[in-house]
């Protein structure tokens, strides 16, 4: 087993300054710190997907999917728009959903949640999230969901104060740390 911390990537479906998913994320990666290094990855330099640049990508794409190779795991947080997941967030996976058969995607272990103003807390918009990445092919953590209402409430000064709500996630995150060791166990016993 590798010594190296696990590498964790936060990706947030929302570009607002003042974002309540992006607030959570940045919480999650401070509370994570002792257990794997997190970094958030903004999407605000993603273009809009063209499948013409599948095997060209612009610069930022290649980061982005770089990025996501490079990461043991990754965390998608995402807001509802009208009961789906934010435009921003779906063009991004469509770019890290190619090339096809090799998407740095495919095969990744990924761990989901929503949070959004509503009682609702964007879980809608995280089922839609869910079935894309199954159409990916990602390796999506099966567990109670992250919704999490109220975000206004639960988020001061781009932070989340709520400490319920940071320990079920918590726990959300070590589970898929599980799932990543058990994957490279599993990879270590093949190769
Ligand atoms: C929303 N919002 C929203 N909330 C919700 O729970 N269900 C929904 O369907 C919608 N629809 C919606 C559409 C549009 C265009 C906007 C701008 C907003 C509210 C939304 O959840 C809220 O703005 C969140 O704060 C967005 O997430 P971030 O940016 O805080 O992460």
């Amino acid at each position: 087993m590798s010594t190296q911390p696990l590498r964790l990537l936060g990706i947030s479906g929302s570009l607002r300054a003042g974002s309540f998913n992006t607030a959570i994320l940045h919480s999650l990666a401070e509370a994570v710190d002792q257990e794997a290094k997190m970094l958030v990855y903004p999407l605000n330099d993603i273009p809009l997907y063209n499948s013409d640049h599948d095997h060209t990508p612009p610069a930022a794409v290649q980061d982005f999917r770089q990025a996501i190779a490079y990461a043991d795991g990754i965390i998608l947080a995402t807001p509802e728009y009208n009961y789906g997941m934010s435009g921003v967030l779906k063009n991004a996976l469509d770019w890290a959903s190619r090339p096809y058969g090799s998407a740095s995607l495919k095969g990744k272990p990924t761990l989901t949640l929503s949070s959004s103003p509503a009682a609702t807390g964007g879980v809608r918009a995280q089922a839609q999230l869910t079935e894309t990445l199954m159409g990916i092919g990602a390796y999506i953590t099966i567990r109670p969901q992250i919704v999490i209402s109220s975000a206004h409430e639960r988020v001061k000064d781009g932070r989340l104060v709520d400490t319920d709500t940071l320990d079920f996630m918590l726990e959300a995150v070590r589970h898929l740390i599980a799932n990543i060791e058990e994957r490279q166990d599993n990879l270590a016993k093949v190769a």
